[in-house]
């Protein structure tokens, strides 16, 4: 019988879609059974969404409450290699991907199966891969490889061109100004690359060698400043969660939140930056050195 692998993934913009479809093409060309698994959220979310509804999503994706889901298909009952592709959502995985991560058929397919994870980001997946790492270990999965494509424009400039394509759906050139948001059509194509190293290993029986052929080929990067914001933005997001999920008046916490977002995003962590850049980071280079290292690592 031919290898198999289940390639389960969520997309709204099709952003995702077309990195899972570039990145399976030397598996599908090849001689393996691949078998995809699109999620779908029973209400799915709004595609370009409205203001309320995207920032209503912050609190179920933070505290990882799942959304029903209409019941994965799965033909087979093992797999030799899961690619779980996902999106972070809050520095959190999307709503649609902490469900299927605890939905029993999933899980039961994990049980003791390699996995490649492949991130379709803004710039912020650190903390969302850290919550991934644990769902898969509670499912006695064994994460192998991690792939992560984000926007390359500047943290702030993605932020704003972020918000201009999940508002309109256009995934083009704001004012003729902005450059396009989202991951860069090289990057989409340059999936492909990473699938061939990955099939490589796969076919070889030699996937614990993976994520070191991965590093070596920039399939992902870690950022110390984007770290020191992420890390201290996820700690915030769990208070906003934790809160907003306790009150009854969620539109009024709802938009508290957003307005503290915007400020934070545009005001407050530039100048905590800056500091972070000047007075803190040039005495930590060890301390971030082994951070970096962590990050870039599966385990
Ligand atoms: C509600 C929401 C929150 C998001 N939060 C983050 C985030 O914390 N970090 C990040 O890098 N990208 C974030 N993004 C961008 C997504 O990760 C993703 O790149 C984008 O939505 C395109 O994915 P798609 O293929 O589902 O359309 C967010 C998007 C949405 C809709």
């Amino acid at each position: 019988m031919s290898k198999s692998i289940l390639v389960v993934y969520y997309s709204q913009s099709g952003q995702l879609e077309q990195i899972v479809n570039n990145f399976t093409l030397p598996f599908v060309n090849s001689d393996i059974d691949v078998e995809y698994c699109k999620i779908k959220p029973v209400n799915d979310f709004p595609f370009p969404w409205t203001s309320e509804q995207f920032f209503d999503a912050m609190p179920e994706s933070v505290a990882g409450i799942p959304t029903e889901l209409n019941e994965p298909i799965f033909k087979r009952e093992t797999y030799d290699l899961i690619v779980f592709a996902y999106q972070p959502w809050y520095l959190s995985p999307s709503i649609p991907a902490n469900s299927v991560l605890q939905n029993q058929e999933f899980k039961n397919v994990l049980i003791n199966t390699p996995v490649v994870t492949l991130i379709g980001s803004r710039n912020m997946w650190l903390m969302a891969q850290e919550q991934i790492k644990k769902y898969l270990k509670d499912a006695v999965a064994i994460l192998v490889g991690n792939i992560a494509l984000h926007d390359r424009n500047s943290n702030l400039i993605s932020a704003i061109t972020v918000q201009y394509w999940m508002f309109t759906g256009k995934k083009d050139n704001w004012l003729g100004i902005f450059p396009k948001p989202g991951i860069s059509d090289e990057d989409i194509l340059s999936a492909k690359k990473y699938g061939e190293i990955v099939l490589e290993h796969f076919k070889n029986n030699n996937l614990h060698n993976l994520q070191s052929e991965l590093i070596k080929n920039k399939a992902l990067q870690v950022k110390s400043n984007i770290l020191f914001i992420e890390s201290r933005g996820y700690m915030m997001f769990k208070i906003w969660a934790r809160t907003v999920l306790k009150k009854r008046n969620r539109k009024l916490w709802i938009h508290l939140f957003k307005c503290y977002l915007i400020f934070v995003l545009f005001i407050l962590s530039p100048l905590i930056l800056l500091f972070y850049i000047l007075f803190i980071k040039p005495f930590l280079t060890n301390k971030i050195k082994k951070q970096k290292e962590y990050y870039l690592n599966v385990n």
